[in-house]
């Protein structure tokens, strides 16, 4: 059953494209734009100087923030404060991954913020209380869905600390232009971290609950979109239609809309930030390294909705007329061989990460037994998946992961 909620999304989305054709009409009510990007792709790929011959045509006043790294930590995002307090933007636009958009979002927070803002947002995890510079985002990759959310995650590498912080509707961009065509340019890793990113914002809001609730349903569709489409751009990374449904699926999959009214889980998200942490992985990696041993440590726990993931979502059949039900409905756990349809739905999607190419193992990162104390250390554990982790798990999954 649905739970109560209140839904609506801030972000006015130009998709497709043509999207770019919006931006100047997006910039009218502004006068000083702060351009946030990354290490070099948008200017190699021609994304920048799109963007600077419509800014320099909107008559706003422009600051560049240029090489913001994967990962954006604690001193990047005092340099950008400090760089944005000296220009006073009354707009913020992102053109980049997930890195970029965060990192947007976290100095729109923190520029009028009288205190230390990673002490406040990060640590204390307190909401703004002070002015919110709008944001607008250009994303140039498919993964975080960072477009359509109000998450910044921010890191210390001194203290291994990895943290999202996910701020209310007043930090959200505003609105969002998202071409499929920029992510034509990422190469075959940077693709698949993004496609598995986005299944596990998948997985984490459809592996929790045993009710009947329209959202998984969603879900499944959409987890099936992104398998077919990942094949093609795998296939042919210049199929644009591929693209471009693997790019709305992840806006979506962490718009929030698939959380509302329904629980979710994010302890692999969890874990995930706290080996990234610790080895300034891609976010993709770390999730790849963790996730099988995850979801085969959980799995007896949420039986009926592993069994319906490997029915609906990886299309195993069953000859067996006991359970005609078993693709409809939870409740199936005492089917004769639910743990055996459960365990070949995760070997098909362990089959396809390996198609995909993605990392397997914690060991492939550089990940060291001497590292899980500070791993530990960097975990919050969550509560609405089927299995709550002790300490011990953790160090359980460690192993296996590595
Ligand atoms: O720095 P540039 O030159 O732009 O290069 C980037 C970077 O090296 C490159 N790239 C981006 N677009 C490209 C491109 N290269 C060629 N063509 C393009 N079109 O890709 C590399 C990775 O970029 P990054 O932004 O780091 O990747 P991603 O989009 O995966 O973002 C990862 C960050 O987002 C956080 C992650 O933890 C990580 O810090 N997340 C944010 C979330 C959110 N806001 O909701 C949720 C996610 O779960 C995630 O935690
Ligand atoms: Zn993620």
């Amino acid at each position: 059953m649905l739970g109560d909620f209140m839904y609506c999304s801030p972000v006015r989305v130009y998709f497709g494209r043509k999207c770019m054709r919006r931006l100047s009409r997006e910039l009218a009510p502004y006068k000083s734009v702060l351009l946030i990007y990354g290490t070099g792709s948008i200017k190699k790929n021609g994304i920048y100087d799109q963007i600077r011959e419509i800014l320099d045509l909107s008559g706003c006043r422009v600051r560049e923030f240029a090489g913001v790294r994967p990962n954006p930590d604690r001193d990047c995002l005092y340099r950008a404060v400090s760089a944005a307090r000296e220009f006073h933007p009354d707009l913020i636009l992102a053109a980049g991954g997930g890195s970029v958009c965060d990192l947007a979002k976290a100095v729109s927070v923190s520029i009028y913020c009288r205190e230390d803002p990673w002490q406040r947002y990060y640590l204390q995890m307190k909401k703004p209380d002070c002015p919110v510079v709008p944001v607008g985002c250009i994303p140039t990759t498919a993964g975080t869905g960072s477009e359509m959310n109000g998450c910044a995650v921010i890191s210390d590498p001194e203290r291994q600390l990895k943290i999202g912080h996910v701020f209310g509707d007043d930090v959200y961009p505003r609105f969002a232009l998202i071409n499929p065509a920029y992510t034509l340019t990422l190469n075959r890793q940077q693709t698949a971290c993004g496609i598995f990113d986005i299944m596990t914002h998948l997985c984490e809001q459809y592996f929790s609950g045993k009710d009947d609730c329209a959202t998984d349903y969603m879900i499944e569709g959409l987890m099936r979109s992104l398998i077919n489409s990942s094949r093609a751009v795998m296939a042919d990374p210049s199929d644009y239609e591929a693209r471009s449904n693997i790019m709305w699926i992840s806006s979506i999959a962490l718009s929030t809309l698939l959380s509302k009214g329904k629980k979710t889980d994010w302890m692999l998200h969890m874990v995930a930030q706290a080996v990234g942490a610790c080895t300034d992985a891609a976010h993709g990696s770390t999730l790849s390294a963790l996730a099988m041993p995850y979801y085969r440590f959980i799995y007896s726990a949420g039986i009926g909705r592993f069994v319906r993931f490997a029915v609906n979502v990886w299309g195993i059949r069953t000859d067996q007329v006991i359970y005609p039900g078993a693709d409809l409905y939870e409740g199936n756990e005492k089917m004769p061989d639910a743990e055996e349809l459960a365990r070949r739905g995760l070997d098909c999607m362990e089959q396809w990460m390996k198609e995909l190419g993605l990392v397997m193992s914690l060991s492939q990162l550089g990940v060291t037994e001497d590292m899980y104390p500070d791993i530990l250390r960097g975990i919050k554990i969550t509560k609405g998946g089927y299995r709550r982790l002790t300490k011990d798990d953790v160090i359980r999954l460690l192993k296996a992961a590595d």
